[in-house]
């Protein structure tokens, strides 16, 4: 039995920054740039899982990026219609569980269904959860989940004293799963950019210059080790 390192972060969220830069440098258009990042994912997945990661978030799309020109969505969605396939087919061959966060119905219909058979056929599965953020955005997903109570207490079947801050956290797409220890971002920019607002509370922060494509385990070894040093005191006094 491999040892697990239980001071490793349990839930890890990252933001995949840097794809069009690794590409220009290399003088690829932006496709290969977002090709070569989602290899970078599928790869550091599943070395994650083997260092006792279990949840693993990922920002794929977020609500801003559909003012990208057309052709760059087109990529990136098909991109997740093959990311999506790879996963269904390797069910079989391995334990990860995989979902998607976000407002999903703005998706194209069949990668909604897609995505729909993906987190069906990995529901019962115990091994690493993948969390993939697709048209996502924090504020959106705060304001769903406001909606969604408001309608509740509209029809009576909730108290507006019994949304306490436990109770909000069960209208969130990510309800049930704890929220991230560390957040990273590649590509040398330092902001949050509408990821995980809610659930980033108390995250640790990680940056790096890296571009995500060239991003390993041995950068996200760096960054785990530079988290065991820090000190989560949680807004408390340490004594
Ligand atoms: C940011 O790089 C990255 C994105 C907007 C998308 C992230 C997507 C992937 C890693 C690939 C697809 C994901 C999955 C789950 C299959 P950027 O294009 O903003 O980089 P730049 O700032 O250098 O231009």
């Amino acid at each position: 039995m491999p040892q697990i390192d239980d001071e490793v972060p349990r839930h890890i969220a990252i933001i995949m920054d840097g794809n069009g830069r690794w590409a220009k440098s290399r003088f690829l258009n932006k496709a290969a740039g977002h090709r070569a990042g989602a290899q970078a994912l599928r790869k550091l997945a599943t070395e994650a899982e083997k260092i006792g990661v279990k949840y693993l978030t990922v920002y794929a799309f977020s609500t801003e990026n559909w003012k990208r020109p057309q052709d760059e969505i087109e990529t990136l969605m098909n991109l997740l219609r093959d990311y999506i396939q790879q996963y269904i087919d390797d069910t079989k061959k391995n334990d990860m569980r995989i979902s998607v966060i976000g407002e999903t119905a703005r998706l194209a219909d069949d990668l909604q269904a897609k995505i729909k058979e993906l987190e069906e056929m990995t529901a019962a599965k115990k091994g690493l959860r993948i969390i993939i953020a697709l048209n996502y955005g924090g504020r959106d997903e705060i304001a769903r989940a406001a909606r969604k109570a408001a309608a509740m207490v509209m029809s009576g079947s909730l108290s507006i004293s019994a949304i306490t801050e436990s109770y909000f956290e069960s209208f969130m797409d990510t309800a049930g799963i704890p929220d991230p220890d560390l957040l990273i971002r590649t590509s040398g920019e330092m902001r949050v950019s509408n990821f995980l607002l809610w659930q980033c509370a108390y995250s640790e922060m990680y940056f790096t210059d890296k571009l995500w494509p060239d991003f390993t385990i041995s950068d996200l070894k760096e960054a785990i080790a530079q988290y065991k040093g820090r000190d989560r005191r949680f807004g408390a006094r340490k004594e």
